[in-house]
């Protein structure tokens, strides 16, 4: 794929100060967007204009600043709702990001549901926060956890997939993309086989609510999570949606203020949806500002984005696969703009500090994956990650700085 004509990466740029810094004296090249992403200027400004301007807790006050605070909260859910085309705003939970949305829907769906000798489904591939919540529930309710195992590229085996599937299968929480290797999974076919079985499913977004179009209608997904911090917005706040007729059926995660309707000693009676899973006062600022971090994805266009980093993807990879004993791991036709590799000889955190003194921003270890390295039979890989901002003259830069590191380690 040749490089997009109309994007303007230069003005994308300009709208990310910290891109302005220098690391070691040199000029940063950040190439950890997996990990989180850098927040554009309207995002920063935004926040800032928050607690300058209109400071308040929200939904229950009758003052003109509560008032502008709580439209902007719900503005902000409104966003996500279209960002991720999903019926309704209530269907949009504010949670603190993708691990609390696991832990919510495990906790809450999986007390009221689970039953001893249920089953449910997750993949190699899967992030700890999509293993140790459903380990936990399993726990608990004396359910068992299966495993979708995968090939030596991170290609999920679906045969064995449809195989596990039975009448115990209740629930299947399955990462979209998976944040150690960058390669997207066939969502689409995993749910309708889990519904053929009455199953529920849970995607992990947090990888691909940045880089794919998500319609979670059309997914057919019965819940769907991310974070903020990984789609150009803050850290704090994170995205829980959920069909509604599930999410009515489960009880609050969490007690206290807001979540309810009426409190008696004796008895309390929940609030509607979304509210009956916000107990609190929420992470206000950082919701609001999810709004002008969505803006940004769509001012530039979630495809034109795409495409410059599928450029740079296909470069760099061509570019790396030509440093003579470097492999990539998961180097697959269907994947987003991440490359995990590992080096004969040289250990990734040695690679990443040598790196790091060159002004590079890389992520090395197991990504928060250690059963996926287990799987593949190493302890980790250094990882590269673009986003919208990143240049060809960075992954050059990169190169460069590798040759030089592993003169150096080899
Ligand atoms: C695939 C995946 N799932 C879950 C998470 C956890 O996200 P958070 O730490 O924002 O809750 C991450 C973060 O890296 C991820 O990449």
């Amino acid at each position: 794929m040749s490089a997009p004509t109309s994007y303007d990466v230069a003005a994308i740029r300009n709208l990310f100060p910290i891109l302005n810094r220098k690391v070691k004296g040199k000029n940063l090249v950040y190439f950890d967007n997996a990990a989180t992403t850098q927040k554009p200027i309207q995002v920063i400004d935004a926040l800032v204009h928050y607690y300058t301007h209109y400071n308040a807790n929200i939904h229950r006050g009758l003052h003109t600043l509560a008032d502008e605070a709580t439209a902007a909260y719900e503005a902000a859910r409104v966003a996500v709702q279209h960002f991720i085309s999903a019926r309704q705003h209530e269907e949009i939970i504010f949670t603190k990001g993708t691990t609390e949305g696991i832990n919510l829907v495990a906790k809450s769906w999986g007390a009221a549901f689970l039953n001893e000798g249920d089953e449910i489904i997750i993949s190699s591939l899967e992030h700890h926060a999509n293993i140790v919540p459903w380990q936990m529930i399993a726990e608990e309710k004396g359910a068992v956890l299966k495993v979708i195992p995968m090939d030596q590229n991170g290609i999920l085996d679906m045969i064995a997939y449809k195989n596990l599937l039975s009448n115990k299968t209740k629930f299947v929480s399955i990462v979209h993309v998976s944040n150690a290797l960058g390669i997207i999974n066939p969502v689409e076919e995993i749910i309708e086989l889990a519904h053929q079985h009455n199953a529920l499913v849970l995607i992990d977004g947090a990888q691909s609510s940045v880089h794919l179009d998500i319609d979670v209608q059309k997914m057919d997904c019965d819940f769907y999570v991310f974070s903020g911090h990984k789609i150009y917005g803050p850290t704090g706040v994170g995205v829980l949606y959920g069909k509604r007729a599930l999410l009515e059926k489960m009880p609050p995660f969490l007690g206290g203020g807001e979540m309810i309707k009426e409190v008696t000693f004796e008895k309390t009676t929940y609030n509607e949806l979304p509210f009956k899973f916000e107990a609190g006062t929420p992470n206000i600022a950082d919701v609001i500002v999810m709004k002008p971090a969505i803006e940004f994805i769509n001012t530039f266009g979630k495809a034109n984005i795409r495409a410059h980093e599928e450029h740079l993807l296909k470069y760099a990879t061509e570019k790396l696969r030509a440093i003579e004993g470097l492999r990539i791991i998961g180097d697959v036709e269907n994947k987003v703009s991440v490359i995990s590799f590992i080096i004969d000889g040289v250990h990734p955190q040695d690679l990443a500090i040598l790196l790091d003194n060159q002004g590079i921003a890389v992520r090395t270890g197991h990504h928060c994956a250690q059963p996926l390295m287990q799987c593949l039979g190493i302890v980790g890989t250094t990882r590269v990650s673009f986003a919208a901002y990143n240049t060809i003259e960075e992954v050059d830069v990169l190169i460069q700085a590798l040759q030089k590191s592993l003169n150096m380690l080899r």
